[in-house]
């Protein structure tokens, strides 16, 4: 075995302590390869799932399986499967209320709502923003979004909210845009697919608007490494951004809002530069549009901070931040400005839903009380070293290490070899994703520790020996 290996072998032995191993498995174990006799898998379906017997970092097939999850239903596990803490909550006869009655939220809230949002998404409200909507999910949190700017922007032209007639007898079409970035994703619907650019797949076949996209920095990493060369690409598409919104301006389709993720994330986790935000925040002040935070993904404590712009480190870092996944709940939060002025013009049937944010409450609880995001940042170092480590090792097969917390990813050689790779470590007992067009993406729960980053080391680098 090469040094790389003997290293990695050397962190199996750091076993889970036991008051651990209560809520979470000892490692992986595997009957068969997967999806397993009992699983089917069909279309997007990978195989089927016993949630039964899921358990903290673990998931477990029908088969038996038993895997550790470093993919979390597409990044969406706050706190590991069947938590003791959610499932005492789901347990009392208190809460059963709202588990069986899904109210019409925007019309008939419970009674208790507004206390309860406060202690749990006001609790964790972005600097700046004291307001929040709630929604089902990721799209539909930015599709309210994109409305909420373009409603704000047509009264800041208007200069009051009063619409005239004019805008009544032809409603709904001002030519407004929303300027987003190359390789970006929020979503598949109409509003959102429009600032989509990840994959020609997605957008296929489906109609779209006429708004600005501007480049995303491509950056080099390490990013200490080429602080230079990065600063100057990320100066290149800033130009562009207020070129773009010039250009637009001037054809009469102005732009309303620029949307972006902190990481672009199912475009291939490609990062920037806390100045690069900082610049792009200031030019959306500066030609009056507002900025639109996609947290979708990169919210929720996988950074090692709970917003991932909080690296940022401004006091105003946007006027709308969304958010699905982890909060477990969809929605966003906005300034007072960017409040709708009538009832209904943001609206829908649940507008999210109670028993949802009565666990998320909990799960602050938890990530408070376990300082998870500090372990986020100890198990973050960990795995990103080890990338590191194997990087050094097979630099014919990996390369651009990335990450920030357990936020991470590695580029593999070729789309082929990474889906070898992908299906290899889940016949191994661990799950990983794809993003982008060659890389492998990390996105465990914030219960992802230590040891975990080690049974994962030791897995991948079997896998990558098979693969040299
Ligand atoms: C950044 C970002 N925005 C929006 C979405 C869409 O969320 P949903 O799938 O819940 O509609 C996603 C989903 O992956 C996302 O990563």
């Amino acid at each position: 075995a090469s040094e790389g290996f003997t290293i990695c072998c050397r962190y199996v032995s750091k076993a889970a302590p036991k008051t651990q191993v209560e809520f979470d498995y000892d490692g992986p174990s595997m009957k068969t390869s997967v999806p397993g006799t009992r699983s089917q898998n069909v279309g997007a379906i990978n195989f089927f799932c016993n949630y039964d017997e899921s358990r903290g970092n673990y998931l477990v097939d029908v088969d038996g399986n038993r895997m550790l999850d470093i993919y979390t239903q597409i990044s969406s596990i706050p706190i590991g499967y069947n938590h003791p803490a959610l499932l005492k909550l789901m347990s009392n006869p208190n809460n059963l209320s709202t588990l069986v009655n899904r109210p019409a939220l925007g019309i008939l809230p419970p009674e208790n709502f507004p206390n309860k949002l406060t202690e749990s998404l006001l609790s964790v409200a972005p600097s700046g923003m004291g307001r929040v909507q709630t929604m089902a999910c990721g799209s539909c949190s930015n599709e309210n979004a994109y409305k909420a700017m373009f409603i704000w922007y047509r009264n800041k032209e208007r200069g009051h909210n009063i619409p005239s007639d004019e805008d009544l007898n032809v409603p709904g079409c001002p030519e407004l845009s929303i300027l987003s970035f190359m390789g970006a994703f929020h979503g598949r619907t109409m509003g959102c697919l429009a600032t989509t650019h990840s994959k020609a797949i997605h957008k296929l076949d489906v109609p779209s608007f006429d708004w600005p996209i501007a480049p995303f920095p491509k950056l080099q990493y390490p990013l200490e490494e080429f602080s230079r060369e990065n600063a100057q690409e990320e100066a290149r598409c800033l130009e562009e951004v207020e070129d773009l919104i010039v250009k637009w301006r001037q054809k009469g389709k102005p732009v309303a809002g620029i949307v972006i993720e902190p990481i672009q994330a199912e475009g291939g986790d490609n990062h920037a530069s806390p100045d690069f935000f900082r610049s792009l925040r200031n030019i959306a002040c500066k030609h009056g549009c507002a900025f639109h935070v996609d947290e979708v993904q990169t919210g929720g404590g996988n950074t090692g901070k709970f917003w991932a712009h909080e690296h940022w480190g401004m006091d105003d870092p946007a006027d709308i931040v969304s958010f699905s996944k982890k909060l477990l709940t969809g929605g966003y939060y906005h300034k007072d400005e960017l409040q709708a002025d009538k009832p209904y013009r943001i609206f829908n049937t649940w507008m999210g839903d109670p028993s949802k944010n009565l666990l998320l409450a909990e799960v602050l609880n938890v990530i408070r009380k376990e300082n998870l995001l500090e372990e986020v940042t100890r198990s973050g170092k960990a795995l990103i070293n080890g990338l590191y480590e194997l990087q050094a090792q097979y630099p014919g097969i990996l390369s651009r290490a990335r990450g920030q917390g357990t936020f991470c990813a590695i580029d593999i050689c070729d789309d082929a070899t990474r889906s070898s790779i992908l299906l290899k470590a889940r016949d191994k007992g661990v799950l990983l994703g794809g993003c982008g067009d060659r890389s492998i993406r990390f996105r465990p729960a914030l219960v992802f520790k230590d040891y975990h980053v080690h049974i994962f080391l030791n897995i991948f680098n079997e896998v990558l020996a098979q693969h040299k």
